[in-house]
């Protein structure tokens, strides 16, 4: 079962001769594990449709299901959805948005604590995702004494700790060097290997998402599948 099945997602930001149609009848699947990235310049619609698919926006028109809920249908919304959302997608965006008086471990674990789950428990949850994440010897350090790279990787372990079945990452290695942001993306294939989490990653850098699984290039806000992409995947 496709863990993410959007069919013909609008949104247009206002009215009349003003309207701007950022999205313009997105439909595609996401399978567990699948890595999927979003190509497209500047203003072309990429963090309106993740906005959009986690309801974080409200779209114009369309359908959303995911985990086989219907979670949105043309103007309604069938799921508490931001318990929803807690539960099922962990976010990563270009700055890591990490919490500047918690540690590293304390970061993680407040996602945890949020979805009512017992600060023992999970802080041992945040020191073992430390771990696999290569990262247990800073876990007591506060978020301004780590590079960009280990903090945008606590912002991962953060994604990680209710064990989401998707992750939406837009630009996560916008603001690290080469070796840093391939790094980072280099970890997210990982994740999506060993934990079946699917990742919807945008990017305007091509060399981030060598050996995806599926590619979509966004034009003014139509989406457009990577078809060289496509063919050597299902070959
Ligand atoms: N809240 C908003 N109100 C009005 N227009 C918006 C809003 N958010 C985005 N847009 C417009 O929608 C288009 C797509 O924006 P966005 O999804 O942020 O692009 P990207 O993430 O690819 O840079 C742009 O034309 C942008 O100006
Ligand atoms: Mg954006």
């Amino acid at each position: 079962m496709s863990i993410v099945v959007v069919e013909g997602l609008r949104k247009v930001f206002g009215q009349g001769e003003l309207a701007v149609e950022a999205l313009k009848e997105a439909s595609f699947s996401v399978e567990p594990g699948e890595l999927m990235a979003l190509l497209g310049p500047s203003g072309s619609g990429k963090s309106t449709l993740l906005l959009c698919i986690s309801l974080i926006q409200e779209p114009t028109s369309g359908r959303i299901t995911m985990n086989g809920q219907k979670i949105y249908d043309n103007g309604w919304t069938g799921v508490d959805v931001r318990r929803f959302r807690r539960e099922n997608i962990g976010f990563i965006f270009q700055a890591h948005n990490l919490i500047p008086f918690l540690n590293a471990r304390d970061n993680i674990a407040i996602a945890m604590e949020i979805n009512g789950v017992h600060p023992k428990a999970a802080r041992k949850r945040a020191l073992e995702l430390l771990d696999y994440l290569d990262l247990l010897s800073r876990a007591t350090s506060l978020p301004a004494t780590l590079s960009g790279g280990e903090q945008q990787r606590v912002a991962i372990g953060r994604a990680l700790a209710n064990a989401p079945s998707l992750i939406f990452a837009d630009e996560p290695t916008a603001s690290l060097d080469t070796v840093r942001g391939t790094k980072v993306m280099e970890l997210l294939k990982r994740i999506a290997r060993e934990q079946k989490t699917a990742v919807i990653a945008v990017t305007h850098d091509i060399r981030m998402i060598e050996g995806f699984d599926t590619i979509y290039h966004i034009v003014d806000g139509r989406l457009v599948i990577d078809e060289a992409v496509a063919k050597s995947t299902t070959a």
